[in-house]
């Protein structure tokens, strides 16, 4: 089985073909970080454009590059949501064109599935497992069932844990994006010199909330002198990251608890993916939560754990081989799209 995947929900515009072996024949994908760095964020409208720009040339030379046919695929996947609705229509649109022309299956990949079941890709991690989806759009755990069936145990009430970065970057000077500078400024700072809130911690539930955390970090840059000096920057960065270890670990430890009263067992997997689970320190402490509960820390390779199209066609397999239908041309993009659509509305998808 061979399945062209296609993604572009937010900054990255991204095509793979992966085989049923979870071979990648060929990827390609671009990053949009310069056209957004001067804004400090992803515009959504450059964001949409770009990948107008250059989807059909990146698919064109990833078939090219695995010397597969569009009649050789069994079936093409595009991101379909959650996401920016301008993205999702070029991506979408752009499958189910090849869809139509070639006669093939096409599936409208949830973003957030991608994220999950890419760690199965490479290793062997039986369902059911905990996923921990920490990047610039989403902050939430989640029970992986099976492909298609999910349960969301906990999301963030306010802001991702990636913007949060990405705010604090900004805040204390440090460029676009932020996650990488605050990690590499934290590693000369001083964890201790700033307290600073480490929101719900402390209470029950796997929900996360960080705005809270932001406004204080604000309030801490606006007593320092300004233009901020190296030392206090770096120093801010390791008091905000070290807030977010603690606030990460103890949601992750109420939700490994829940995940054992719900499934009857004891341990099992604890898989971190999205953009920001390529910190290392955030890795580190969370393998110690995860080794105290029983739980084996999966990260996958950082390539694997941003935004890609190598996740979006291995999801369409694995909803293939769980026997779940292919989807129809006229299925709409959804900005939200909750993986687990009993989960209580909060204020992210
Ligand atoms: O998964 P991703 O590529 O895109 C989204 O779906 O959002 O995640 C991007 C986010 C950005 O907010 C970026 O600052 C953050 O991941 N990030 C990091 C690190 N590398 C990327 N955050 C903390 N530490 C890092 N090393
Ligand atoms: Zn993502």
């Amino acid at each position: 089985m061979v399945v062209l995947g296609i993604e572009t929900s937010c900054d990255e515009t991204a095509a793979a073909l992966v085989d049923g072996t979870g071979a990648v024949l060929a990827e390609r994908v671009l990053s949009q970080i310069a056209a957004h760095r001067p804004f400090g964020g992803v515009v959504p409208e450059i964001a949409a454009r770009a990948h107008v720009s250059h989807l059909d040339r990146l698919v064109g030379e990833t078939m090219a590059e695995a010397g597969v046919g569009y009649r050789e695929l069994d079936g093409v996947a595009a991101t379909a949501g959650p996401g920016l609705v301008g993205g999702l229509l070029v991506g979408v649109l752009t499958a189910k064109a090849i869809a139509a022309v070639h006669g093939l299956p096409f599936h409208a990949v949830n973003h957030l599935e991608g994220h999950a079941l890419v760690a199965r890709l490479r290793r062997a991690i039986p369902f059911p497992y905990l996923v921990l989806l920490i990047s610039g759009g989403h902050c939430q755990l989640v029970i992986a069932n099976g492909a298609g069936d999910y349960e969301r145990l906990g999301t963030t009430i306010d802001d991702a844990v990636g913007e949060a970065f990405d705010k604090t970057a900004k805040l204390i000077g440090l460029g676009y994006p932020g996650g990488p500078a605050i990690e590499r400024a934290a590693a000369a700072g001083d964890a201790g010199r700033f307290r600073l809130p480490r929101p719900l911690t402390g209470r029950a539930g796997a929900d996360f909330s960080f705005s809270g955390l932001k406004t204080a970090v604000r309030h801490v840059v606006a007593d320092l002198p300004q233009p901020l000096g190296r030392g206090d920057a770096c120093d801010v960065a390791a008091s905000f990251q070290a807030a977010v270890g603690d606030v990460l670990s103890d949601r992750t430890a109420n939700a490994m608890a829940s995940f054992a009263a719900r499934t009857g067992r004891r341990g099992g997997d604890l898989v971190v993916a999205g953009g920001v689970a390529a910190n290392r320190y955030l890795g580190d402490r969370l393998g110690e939560v995860a080794a105290r509960a029983g739980f084996r820390l999966v990260v996958p390779p950082p390539a694997l754990c941003t935004d890609n199209a190598v996740m979006i066609a291995w999801a369409a397999i694995e909803r293939r081989r769980a026997h779940l239908a292919a989807d129809a041309l006229d299925t709409p993009t959804r900005a939200r799209w909750p993986l687990d659509p009993g989960a209580a509305p909060g204020a992210r998808a």
